[in-house]
């Protein structure tokens, strides 16, 4: 078995979205601050008619369809998810709906902020170098999802919702880098829930940028290190890579977390694709621990990596920036806006260097390399114009209709016999019509708390 790796994708986010110029006036924030200070454009929200479970109906049922998959063909599920609605069966579980005819499905959730994801990816991959055999072939699905939610305040232009569905299999046209995975967890409380009935985080802001970033910082350094001893020595930097895909809170702190991989390069000696160094020389000998937050460094790295950012990053953050944070799916967001905004031709041949972090914390770095057929890329490549263009399909709705459809939620929180307020016809603005073709969307919550649903 070789080059396990993603053979087929499906994203999917809700209908309905607010803009965040309009959320920038109704929450009395000066101009420009999420859209320029966090670099939003808009974020995308549903209201209590969709759950993390209808979400990843939607976008299972839709990557088996579209790629006609046959459910007896599947080997391994798992789910990636902070979204939790319900402490002990897991969304996996309801899944197995869309699998009639094969129980014979391993794998569960897997939950640690947005890193579930990622975990629940290298699951797959790992189950199909670990069974692979004469007996099993099947493949492989990663799904993860989340509907990201804040609590009123600076932070709720934050949030986000959607999922994402990988089909993972050998012989793949995106494959995983074998053996190169670069690891950083640590204890820290820089955004978690510990609060059953709410779906909202405790977060400490200013502690999660500077947590997201030096995991990054840790994971690069242990990358380099590890892609080192694999090939006899040979060094990478960013030059390496024909694109770097981060996971997304907002996309100003990818911005300044690829600046701070450039500031890598510059110390190993490797600056020949950087530009304005002399910026860079005053912190040659500055300790990490003293960089995090401080303007002049971040200016300077900034400058230095600017041009290189927006060849190898900014086509990765379309959907980052256009529907918000989606907690587990954000990088793989990334991985389908790269694909829609950067040719098979392009990239037939090179490498994708990938950053995961998930607060708690735990974090991930990779590489993915592309088949050198550009043919090969056509599947994912129709499904990624298919996600940009269900993007502008969405229905705007205004910030007000947006707190609407966040109350809703809130009242949803741990109960019984519910029906969904946003299916009622006095329901308010955009709510009846928010939902695309073929979406799954809960109908009730019975009287025992199970969750039915329909799909539309
Ligand atoms: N025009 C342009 N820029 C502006 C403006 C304006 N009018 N107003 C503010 N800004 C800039 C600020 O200078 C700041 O830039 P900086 O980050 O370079 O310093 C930025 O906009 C944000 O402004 P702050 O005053 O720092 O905003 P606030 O204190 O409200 O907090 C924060 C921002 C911490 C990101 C908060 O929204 C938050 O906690 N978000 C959720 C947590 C998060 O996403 N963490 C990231 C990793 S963890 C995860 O993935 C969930």
């Amino acid at each position: 078995v070789k080059d396990v790796g993603i053979h087929a994708m499906e994203v999917y986010f809700p209908r309905t979205y607010v803009e965040q110029v309009e959320l920038e006036a109704f929450d009395g924030a000066s101009p420009g601050k999420y859209t320029v200070g966090l670099g939003q454009q808009q974020m995308g929200f549903c209201a209590d008619q969709e759950d993390i479970q209808s979400f990843c109906l939607t976008v299972t049922a839709n990557l088996l369809k579209k790629h006609q998959i046959d459910p007896k063909t599947v080997g391994f599920l798992a789910v990636g998810t902070e979204t939790i609605v319900d402490k002990s069966k897991s969304v996996k579980t309801q899944l197995m709906q869309l699998f009639p005819d094969n129980s014979d499905i391993e794998g569960v959730d897997v939950t640690n902020a947005c890193f579930g994801g990622t975990q629940t990816v290298f699951h797959a991959v790992d189950w199909v170098y670990a069974n692979h055999s004469l007996l099993e072939s099947r493949w492989a699905i990663a799904v993860m999802g989340d509907i990201a939610v804040y609590d009123a305040g600076p932070v709720r232009c934050c949030g986000g919702a959607g999922a994402v569905a990988l089909l993972i299999g050998p012989n793949a046209p995106l494959a995983f880098d074998r053996g190169l995975r670069a690891v950083h967890m640590q204890n820290v409380y820089d955004f978690y829930k510990p609060q059953m009935n709410s779906e909202y985080a405790v977060v400490d802001g200013r502690l999660s940028i500077q947590s997201y970033l030096m995991a990054l910082d840790s994971c690069y350094q242990l990358y380099k290190a590890k892609h080192a001893q694999l090939h006899d020595g040979v060094p990478v930097d960013l030059s390496s890579f024909e694109a770097v895909v981060f996971h997304s809170p907002y996309t100003r702190l990818v911005q300044k977390g690829f600046g701070r991989l450039a500031f890598h390069d510059f110390l190993a000696g490797r600056s020949g694709h950087l530009t304005n160094i002399d910026e860079l020389l005053p912190f040659r000998d500055t300790p990490l621990d003293a960089t995090y937050g401080e303007r002049t460094f971040e200016k300077a790295t900034l400058a230095a990596s600017e041009s290189l950012f927006k060849q190898k990053t900014d086509p990765s953050l379309l959907i980052a920036r256009r529907n918000g944070n989606m907690y587990t799916a954000s990088l793989y967001g990334g991985l389908c806006s790269l694909l829609f905004n950067r040719s098979p031709a392009e990239l037939a041949g090179q490498q994708i260097l990938l950053f995961s972090y998930g607060s708690g914390s735990a974090a991930a770095m990779y590489s993915l390399r592309v088949s050198p057929d550009a043919q090969a890329l056509s599947s994912l490549r129709a499904s990624a114009v298919d996600a940009a263009f269900r993007l502008q399909q969405r229905v705007k709705v205004t910030p007000q209709a947006f707190t609407q459809a966040l109350q809703m939620r809130e009242t949803m929180m741990g109960k019984s016999s519910y029906e969904p307020q946003a299916l009622r016809s006095d329901s308010g603005e955009g709510m009846q019509f928010g939902m695309f073709p073929d979406t799954f969307y809960l109908t009730k919550i019975d009287e025992k708390f199970r969750r039915h649903y329909e799909q539309i």
